[in-house]
């Protein structure tokens, strides 16, 4: 368990092997039993797999904002090979939905390292288009994509000096810096 979450890092770059759609269903499975205030189960979520589908969803997903416009995006033959889109059904429940979402998504991104998957969970998409594109009702929010794949590159941990961007080095190396263990302890008591 330890290994894998400090394992996960987000991967932008992915090898275009396919991923067996039976994992898919299995990481949505991981987030059906994640925390959920109230217990109030209003998350759903849409699976694409299908190279068509996925060719017209990749321009509705932004990627990296703290690299320079050039090193954003992947490059041709290196996209996800798989998206899980986040839904909140609003005839079931609104409220502190946000924090459902959270712990659904970390659900699925420590399953997805332990599939050998890399993701990245984005939030800076386009909500509009997404749901023309998948036919999503109105009383759904799309609230967040997660983009799968067999990763392509590597992602490090860097000790945090003065900024939070991350970085990529001249051998596509991605590194993340993070604050230290002793300042985010803010009191022990
Ligand atoms: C709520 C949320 C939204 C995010 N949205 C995006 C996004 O739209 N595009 C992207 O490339 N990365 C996105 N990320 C990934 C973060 O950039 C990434 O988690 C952060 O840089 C730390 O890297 P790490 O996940 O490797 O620790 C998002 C992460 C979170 C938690």
């Amino acid at each position: 368990m330890e290994e894998i979450i400090y394992k996960r890092r987000t991967i932008r770059r992915f090898k275009q092997d396919p991923v067996p759609l039976e994992l898919l269903k299995k990481l949505i499975d991981y987030a059906r039993i994640a925390p959920v205030a109230r217990n109030i189960q209003a998350l759903e979520f849409i699976i694409v797999h299908n190279a068509v589908i996925r060719e017209k969803l990749f321009p509705l997903v932004n990627w990296a904002a703290s690299l320079p416009e050039e090193q954003r995006t992947p490059e041709k033959g290196r996209e996800p090979t798989a998206y899980i889109i986040v839904l909140v059904n609003t005839h079931i429940k609104n409220a502190y939905i946000d924090f459902d979402v959270g712990a659904a998504v970390e659900n699925i991104l420590l399953g997805a390292v332990n599939f050998g998957f890399g993701c990245c969970w984005m939030g800076s998409i386009n909500v509009k288009k997404i749901g023309k594109l998948l036919e999503i009702p109105d009383y759904y929010i799309i609230k967040q994509v997660i983009s799968i794949g067999y990763p392509d590159e590597e992602s490090v941990i860097e000790p945090y000096i003065d900024s939070f961007n991350y970085w990529k080095d001249n051998e596509g190396k991605m590194h993340v810096p993070k604050r230290p263990l002793n300042d985010i302890i803010f009191k022990i008591y």
